[in-house]
């Protein structure tokens, strides 16, 4: 009965994949509902960030082909994890990972690393505990301006 259980779940998972492929959704590592997250960010992110990432000119920055490159400088990667729209979110460990990699995915395919670590549920359980508060201003500055370096020395021969 047990076999038949592991079975019918090892099925079930596949034909969740193929579901997947079908729907025409782009490989996204760390995101194992699409859909979830496409919810999750219409009720909890885009009353601010947009529904099109493009944030505002004032107090609320655009995601939209910018923010994967918070995971090429040091730093970045836990920064995305702390700041308070993320971190503080009514939602559980599991949820946020599979948002904050979708969101990655989805506003900014073009600045992610090839060898993106998808946050994992632990990760971000870690990261969340610890909300950046009025020092996130310049940090984010530092981060920002460590993007022009990092483009520079890419170029460089
Ligand atoms: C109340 C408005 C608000 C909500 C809701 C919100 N954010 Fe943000 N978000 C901001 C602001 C403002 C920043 C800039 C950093 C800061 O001051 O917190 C930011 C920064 C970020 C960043 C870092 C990139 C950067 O440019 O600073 C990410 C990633 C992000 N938000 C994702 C999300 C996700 C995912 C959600 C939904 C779970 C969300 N945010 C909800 C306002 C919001």
């Amino acid at each position: 009965m047990k076999r038949l259980a592991l079975a019918l779940a090892a099925v079930l998972v596949v034909l969740a994949a193929g579901v997947g492929v079908e729907a025409g959704e782009p490989e996204m590592r760390g995101v194992s509902n699409p859909q979830q997250a496409r919810i999750d960010y219409m009720l909890k992110c885009q009353g601010c960030h947009r529904p099109d990432g493009g944030g505002d000119d004032r107090s609320n920055p655009p995601m939209k082909n910018v923010v994967a490159r918070f995971l090429k400088v040091p730093g970045g990667r836990e920064f995305l994890g702390r700041v308070p729209g993320v971190s503080t979110v009514d939602l559980d460990d599991v949820r946020l990972a599979n948002l904050l990699n979708w969101t990655l995915y989805t506003y900014d395919p073009a600045h992610m690393p090839a060898d993106f670590r998808p946050y994992t549920a632990q990760e971000i359980g870690r990261l969340r505990r610890h909300p950046l508060r009025l020092e996130r201003a310049p940090m984010r500055a530092r981060l920002v301006a460590g993007f022009e370096q990092e483009r520079t020395q890419t170029q460089s021969p």
